[in-house]
């Protein structure tokens, strides 16, 4: 599963140059040669998943108000795009179904952050992975990843083979034992807040490190030349080239 894990990343698409979390981030990521897309997943009133990273809809959509008091159907009215630029009006909120079909059309990998609703950890990680598991092929890429813990828990549980990333911000002092305990087979850490010291200390644990979210090459390569396996990017076409150009 993780063989497969490129250097670049599309963080929630290619947030860059599209309305992230949308259909259109993803086709976008894909047009700039991402071969794996970070989408983010909450539910709805009447708990169906769809991909939006806030737990409000006011910054990305045209609606207000927090997520989990719409359903669906009220949701898939409004406009994902507009905020971002006019060339995107139109665009809806996807649901997870929808995301996962352009993600195998498009050949892509897929890591699926679980960004509950605070309170619903442990309803949206089953019901996003009870939704995706019957349409996902074992042999396509795929990374579940959480920064609640209770979320890594039910995945472990529901569906014990697909790799697990515990994500960090500020990690707790047991960060280490939680992450043996949950299985967690990445670690998947805020760019800014490492150093050579910090990517070494998460490798002896004998995972990979991946970063959220670099979107300048310089920080890319000195990533990476502390041994970060992968990095999030809202840029994955340019910072490729960039890395490209200046190897
Ligand atoms: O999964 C990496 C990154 O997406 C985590 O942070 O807030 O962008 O979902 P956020
Ligand atoms: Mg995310």
């Amino acid at each position: 599963m993780l063989s497969t894990l490129p250097r670049l990343i599309g963080h929630r698409g290619a947030k860059e140059s599209a309305p992230e979390n949308t259909l259109a981030s993803i086709r976008e990521a894909a047009r700039q040669g991402a071969r794996w897309v970070e989408v983010d997943v909450m539910l709805t009133r009447d708990q169906r998943p769809v991909l939006i990273h806030d737990d409000t809809l006011d910054r990305t959509t045209t609606g207000s108000g927090a997520v989990p008091l719409l359903e669906l159907a009220d949701l898939q009215t409004l406009d994902a795009g507009r905020w971002f630029d006019a060339a995107f009006v139109g665009e809806r909120v996807p649901t997870l179904e929808e995301a996962v079909a352009l993600v195998h059309e498009l050949g892509l990998g897929l890591n699926l952050e679980i960004k509950p609703y605070p309170g619903q950890e442990e309803i949206t990680a089953e019901v996003a992975l009870n939704a995706l598991r019957p349409l996902w092929p074992s042999d396509r890429p795929l990374l579940l990843s959480s920064f609640e813990v209770p979320c890594l828990e039910v995945a472990q549980r529901l569906w014990p083979e697909i790799p697990r990333g515990y994500l960090l911000w500020d990690p707790p002092s047991d960060w280490a034992s939680i992450a043996d305990r949950i299985g967690a087979a990445t670690l998947n850490v805020h760019q800014d807040r490492q150093t050579a010291d910090s990517v070494a200390e998460y490798r002896a644990t004998g995972r990979p490190v991946l970063a959220y979210t670099v979107n300048d090459a310089e920080r890319a390569r000195t990533l990476f030349g502390w041994g970060v396996s992968a990095v999030f990017t809202d840029a994955p076409g340019r910072l490729a080239a960039e890395l490209a150009a200046d190897a």
